[in-house]
């Protein structure tokens, strides 16, 4: 499940979640939103994966859910 990398994980994404790719999605532990997709898009494909890697969302977990909406765009078939 983790073996796959997306190369484009931006095409994946709707208009209104490419913005702001530089600032922070996780403010809590200053991770930025392009760290995340490019964790993603390199294997860390649930939110425990994405949170081990990158501790966007953990803590008090409250980006939890904007981190689920990029893995699921961008691991959409
Ligand atoms: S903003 Fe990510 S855990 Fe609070």
């Amino acid at each position: 499940m983790n073996d796959t990398t997306i190369s484009n994980p931006l095409d994946k994404l709707p208009e209104i979640l490419k913005r702001d790719l530089d600032e922070y999605l996780c403010s809590c532990n200053c991770v930025v939103k392009m760290d995340i997709i490019e964790a993603i898009a390199n294997g860390a494909t649930t939110l425990d994966a994405v949170k081990r890697q990158t501790y966007a969302a953990d803590g008090n977990g409250c980006c939890s859910r904007q981190v689920e909406e990029l893995i699921e765009h961008i691991c959409a078939p």
